[in-house]
C-alpha cells in the first residue's frame, strides 16, 4: 500500500489531478490518496496558501502529485521543495508521435540542482552615498556537497535506467570559482561510474542552448545547477511540443514530489479543456520512482497510442476532446 499526497490545487490542477488519479485506480495497485490543500483558493479559504496540515500529509506520504497552483504557486511549490529537501528537479524531454514536438524520437533527461545557484535570493541594492539605488546584486552561491549530490543522483539515475551518457553543464571560463567547482566535482564523480560503462562530457551554458537545436538526439542525461537547469529544461520543453505534455519531478533523499510543468491556466479553467497527459506523466514518473516499473510502461504505452491515433485528443493537440475523454481513452489502452 502506497501512501501518495494528492494537491489538486487550483484551476486546471483540479481537472488534470481527477483525470490522472482516473488512471491510476485502473492500476492492480494499492494507493491510498490522501488528499491535501494548497494555493489560491486555499489562501481565500483559509488565509494561507500552504497550510501545516498540507505539509504534515505530505511527510507522512510515499509520494506527492501535485496538480498547478494560481498565483501563490512560488509560495506553495519552493517552500514544499525546502520543507522536502528535493534537491534533484527531473525534466524528461521525450518527443511523443502526434504532438508539436520539432524532432521524432528524442529522449534526454535534464537533471536540474534545485537548491541553491542563483535561485537562493540573496539580493542587494547596490546604492551610492545619498542612498540612492544605482544597481543591484544576486549571490549565486555553489557547494561542493550540493554538486556532489547532484552529480551522484544524475550518474546513479544513468546506470539504473540505461542511459550511456552524462552531460555536465556549466559556465566554468567565466564563473571560473563557482563552476569551476561544480565542473571538478562532475568529473570526479564521473571517474567512479567509468567502469560501469557510463560516459562523461562537458558542455558551456551557451554552447548547449544551440546544440539542444541542432543536435539534441546527442543528449542522454544532462547534469546542471540551479538556474541553468531552468532555462534549458523549458528550451527542453519547447522542442517536444508543448506545456500540456511536460511532466517533472522533484527528488530528495526519501521524499518525492511529481507535479505537470504547466500552471493552473486560468484561461482555460473549469471547461474541461486541459490536456491530462503531463499530469498523468507525472504519474507515471511516480511509479517509476516507487519502482513500479511496469506499471509505469504500461501507462505510458496507452499515452503513446492515444496521442498516435489522434482520436481522442485535447484541443491543445488539434482535437476535440475533453480532459477527461482523454483520460478514459487512456484508461482503456493500459494493459496491466
Ligand atoms: P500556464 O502553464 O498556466 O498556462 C500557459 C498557457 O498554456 C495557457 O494558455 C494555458 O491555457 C496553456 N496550458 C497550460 N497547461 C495546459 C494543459 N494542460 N492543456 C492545455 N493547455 C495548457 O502558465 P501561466 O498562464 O503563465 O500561469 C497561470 C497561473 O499558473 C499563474 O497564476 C501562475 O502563477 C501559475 N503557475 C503555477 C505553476 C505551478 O503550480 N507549478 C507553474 C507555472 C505557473
Ligand atoms: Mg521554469
Amino acid at each position: 500500500m502506497y501512501k501518495i499526497a494528492v494537491i489538486p490545487g487550483d484551476g486546471i490542477g483540479k481537472e488534470v489531478m481527477e483525470a490522472t488519479l482516473n488512471i491510476l485506480k485502473a492500476l492492480n495497485i494499492d494507493f491510498d490518496f490522501m488528499f491535501a490543500d494548497a494555493g489560491d483558493e486555499c489562501k481565500e479559504k483559509t488565509s494561507v496558501a500552504l497550510p501545516d496540515k498540507t505539509i504534515e500529509i505530505v511527510k507522512k506520504a510515499d509520494a506527492c502529485l501535485f496538480g498547478a497552483a494560481g498565483e501563490t504557486a512560488a509560495d506553495v511549490i519552493v517552500r514544499l521543495r525546502q520543507e522536502m529537501d528535493l534537491f534533484a528537479n527531473l525534466r524528461p524531454v521525450k518527443s511523443y508521435p502526434g504532438t508539436n514536438s520539432l524532432f521524432d524520437d528524442l529522449d534526454f533527461m535534464i537533471v536540474r540542482e534545485n537548491t541553491e545557484g542563483m535561485y537562493i535570493g540573496d539580493e542587494d541594492y547596490i546604492k551610492d552615498e545619498l542612498g540612492n539605488v544605482t544597481g543591484a546584486t544576486a549571490k549565486r552561491v555553489i557547494t561542493r556537497d550540493a554538486s556532489e549530490r547532484i552529480c551522484e543522483y544524475a550518474f546513479k539515475y544513468a546506470k539504473e535506467n540505461n542511459r550511456k551518457k552524462v552531460t555536465g553543464i556549466h559556465k566554468a571560463n567565466v564563473l571560473k570559482k563557482t563552476d569551476g567547482l561544480f565542473k571538478k566535482i562532475f568529473y570526479e564523480v564521473a571517474e567512479k561510474y567509468k567502469t560501469e560503462g557510463i560516459e562523461s562530457e562537458d558542455f558551456y551554458v551557451d554552447a548547449t542552448a544551440m546544440y539542444l537545436l541542432t543536435r539534441p538526439k546527442s543528449f542522454d542525461v544532462i547534469v546542471t545547477t540551479n538556474l541553468f537547469g531552468d532555462i534549458l529544461s523549458d528550451e527542453g520543453a519547447g522542442l517536444v511540443g508543448g506545456l500540456g505534455l511536460i511532466p517533472s519531478a522533484n527528488i530528495g533523499e526519501d521524499r518525492a514530489l511529481f507535479e505537470p510543468v504547466h500552471g493552473s491556466a486560468p484561461d482555460i479553467a473549469g471547461k474541461g479543456l486541459a490536456n491530462p497527459v503531463a499530469c498523468i506523466l507525472s504519474a507515471v514518473m511516480m511509479l517509476e520512482y516507487l519502482d513500479e516499473k511496469e506499471a509505469a510502461n504500461a501507462v505510458d504505452k496507452a499515452v503513446l497510442k492515444v496521442l498516435s491515433e489522434k482520436k481522442t485528443v485535447t484541443g491543445d493537440l488539434g482535437g476535440k476532446s475533453t480532459t477527461m475523454e482523454m483520460s478514459e481513452a487512456i484508461k482503456e489502452k493500459i494493459e496491466f
